[in-house]
């Protein structure tokens, strides 16, 4: 079901939540962050709901991470654009909400940019404009049965993003009848020196260009029969990113789609292919997944990176569960920033998304020295403190699984299948699984065919309520929620390779950046 239409008596409280003056509900510093399932090394809001990262980008050496949040409630409802900045991309600071919804609507997911050259003349005094762009949502427009109820607005801020003024003249697109058209992302295109706004129209991507970020012409389409379509396209992202070991770039278009990922619910596909200023091309019909894991949607990367790095986050729940899930006073947090490298195998293109290497200074104390597991054996080790690690593991192994546990007897596995060629993540007896039906009704599993080389470099982020898990790299990550009862204490590694051994290399524990 679709939580656009969850609306219901939401709807009289947009009413309320009129512009207030900044200090509220989420600039109070949370206490410690330790309640229970509290993400420690990753971002959540201190308290009540969030959905998709927003508004992503740096300035003057300030990482700005805007979020689709409800101040009000831990279940979704009138989106406002929480705030929280960072110098490192690893430690938070939370920061007054930013843009509250108005006249024209609430305010859904979008973009925000660095406006060098103040071509939006919103800079009267030499300042250096940051200016959002993002979709309003009117739901006396939705409720009374119209098609144009989302158009695009901007906001402009004259202080690295303290304070924002929205733009009289919004909206700046306004909507001919296409139900689902939102979530613009826009980057500065210095061919065509244009900004150049990528947004979704439902079933396809839209190009606009604009000499000043008001003023928007629609310049090309794409994807009505490329990659898939099982429920409507979200959260766009276009980037060109270079070819590793190549000096040649190709431009990456992201895709988040909800319902119609791999292993149910949300997912972010992706296309590889040239984009001229005016469209998107490429041969690629089929789709490919950021993440086969469940809990990584509409995630976008950062604009102005100052590495020139494409560094991505995404929203680390799932539309399918994400009012459900069992924590108390906030809901869901973002994934860890990662950084993606393009990668050429054979005559294919491939994404890879690795946590940034600042993840790895919260990278303490050894949790367990390292193990061998030979061929045909299975081993386990008691290791307290599971719950916050990163565990690395190298094999030629084609075929072995690593089980996190508990006295209780809960697990989650993780398993390379030689015979299927598939990894997969079994969480259905990981802890609290039934708070939702599709939370833990399957295992889910990825292909392992981009995996390059003989052997698998495996890198296992667990915090306090999700997993990650990269492989190779990153070609193959899974993100996924877990909520145990009580810590994993123990890793039973079961090696069904007859010939090769698996090697945790380490277990670290991991420490908050709370
Ligand atoms: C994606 C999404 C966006 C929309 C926002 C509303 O999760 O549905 O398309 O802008 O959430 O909160």
């Amino acid at each position: 079901m679709n939580k656009l239409y969850f609306f219901g008596a939401l709807a009289l409280l947009v009413l309320g939540c009129k512009e207030k003056q900044t200090e509220v509900e989420t600039a109070q510093e949370p206490e410690h962050y330790s309640e229970p399932y509290r993400p420690q090394f990753h971002f959540s809001p201190a308290a009540n709901w969030m959905n998709d990262p927003n508004g992503m980008v740096y300035h003057d050496g300030v990482y700005h991470l805007f979020y689709q949040y409800y101040p009000d409630d831990t279940v979704w409802g009138p989106m406002h654009w929480g705030h929280a900045v960072s110098k490192d991309l690893v430690h938070w600071e939370h920061k007054p909400i930013a843009l509250y919804p108005d006249e024209h609507g609430l305010i859904f997911s979008g973009s925000a940019v660095v406006d060098k050259q103040n071509t939006s003349g919103f800079a009267t005094n030499g300042e250096t404009p940051l200016v959002a762009i993002f979709t309003y949502h009117n739901m006396e427009g939705e409720k009374a049965g119209r098609t144009d109820f989302q158009t695009q607005g901007i906001a402009y801020s004259l202080d690295n993003g303290e304070t924002w003024t929205k733009y009289e003249g919004n909206p700046v697109i306004g909507n001919d009848g296409i139900k689902d058209f939102r979530d613009p992302k826009v980057t500065y295109h210095e061919e065509s020196k244009k900004w150049i706004l990528t947004l979704v129209a439902g079933d396809h991507a839209q190009f606009y260009a604009s000499p000043n970020l008001k003023d928007w012409t629609l310049m090309g389409e794409f994807g009505k029969e490329y990659g898939a379509h099982g429920g409507v396209w979200e959260c766009p992202d276009l980037f060109p990113l270079q070819v590793e070991g190549e000096t040649g770039s190709k431009w990456v278009l992201l895709i988040s789609i909800n319902p119609g990922a791999p292993n149910g619910g949300s997912g972010t596909q992706y296309f590889i292919g040239e984009f001229d200023g005016k469209t998107f091309t490429t041969d690629q019909k089929e789709p490919k997944w950021v993440d086969y894991g469940t809990d990584n949607y509409a995630g976008v990367t950062y604009n102005n990176e100052p590495n020139g790095d494409r560094i991505f986050i995404g929203w680390m729940s799932n539309w399918d569960y994400a009012r459900h899930t069992p924590t108390e006073k906030w809901r869901s947090s973002m994934t860890v920033p990662r950084k993606f490298a393009l990668k050429k195998i054979g005559s294919d293109y491939f994404l890879a998304g690795f946590p940034i290497d600042g993840i790895d200074d919260l990278v303490s104390s050894d949790l367990s020295n390292g193990w061998e597991i030979d061929p045909n054996e299975t081993a386990t080790q008691t290791i307290e403190g599971l719950d916050q690690s990163v565990t690395q593991v190298k094999t030629a192994s084609k075929d072995f699984s690593i089980t996190f546990q508990n006295a209780m007897g809960e697990a989650l596995a993780l398993t390379m299948d030689a015979e299927s060629n598939q990894f997969s993540v079994d969480r259905r007896k990981s802890g609290k699984v039934d708070f939702q039906e599709e939370f833990g009704n399957k295992i889910h599993v990825a292909p392992t065919d981009m995996l390059q080389g003989e052997t698998y470099d495996i890198k296992i982020l667990m915090d306090q309520s999700s997993v990650e898990i990269f492989i190779n790299g990153g070609l193959l990550a899974m993100t996924e929620q877990i909520f145990p009862n009580e810590p994993y204490n123990s890793l039973t590694v079961q090696n069904n390779d007859p010939k090769a051994n698996v090697m945790i290399e380490s277990i670290k524990k991991m420490e908050s950046i709370w």
